[in-house]
This record gives C-alpha cells, sequence and structure tokens, in this order.
C-alpha cells in the first residue's frame, strides 16, 4: 500500500450537504459553508499541506435542522452540531483548536 504524506495535525469533517440546504450559512454575509468560514477563522490553507484539514463530506445521515453536522476525528463519539451563523470563536474553542 503507498503512502500519501499529510501535514495535518487534526482532521474535521463537515457535512457539505448541510451547508447546501442552509446557502451558507455562516461568514460574515451568511453565504460562507462552515468548511469555508472555519478554514478562514483558523488561518487554514485548503489540501493536504495545510496544518489542520478541515473538508466537506456527503451527508453523514443526521440532517440536522438549521445546522451542521461536524465530526472531530479526534473524538469520534460525539458528534457535533453547529447552529446557523454560530459564532466561530465558541465552535473554535469547543472544538479546542488552535488558531494559527
Ligand atoms: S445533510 Fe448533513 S447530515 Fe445529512
Amino acid at each position: 500500500m503507498k503512502v500519501v504524506r499529510s501535514d495535518w495535525s487534526r482532521a474535521l469533517l463537515v457535512c457539505g450537504k448541510c451547508s447546501k440546504k442552509l446557502d451558507g450559512g455562516f461568514g460574515p454575509k451568511g453565504r460562507e459553508s462552515l468548511a469555508k468560514a472555519l478554514r478562514r477563522h483558523l488561518g487554514l490553507e485548503k489540501g493536504r499541506r495545510a496544518a489542520m484539514g478541515v473538508i466537506e463530506v456527503k451527508c453523514l445521515g443526521i440532517c440536522p435542522k438549521r445546522a451542521v453536522t461536524v465530526i472531530d476525528a479526534d473524538d469520534p463519539h460525539a458528534w457535533r452540531l453547529v447552529d446557523e451563523g454560530a459564532d466561530l470563536d465558541a465552535v473554535v474553542e469547543t472544538l479546542g483548536l488552535i488558531r494559527r
């Protein structure tokens, strides 16, 4: 099996379908997806050279109303439902993420 190196120290899986249903839901105008808003908030690049992975995945089967399902790969036993427009500082603190 081949190995592809990554610089990620952590990975967050964010439901892209939840974000699509909210037509974004985050960012200054409420039009940005949670994954994109979090990456911007944390100063992260996209891709495997970023310090942390914040990636959109397909529907995770929870489908909350006016929220986005998030899985922290470090804590897969507790999936998070982030309310539309939630304060990103609070999200970062709750998930114990480090701002760069
Ligand atoms: S639409 Fe996001 S969990 Fe189903």
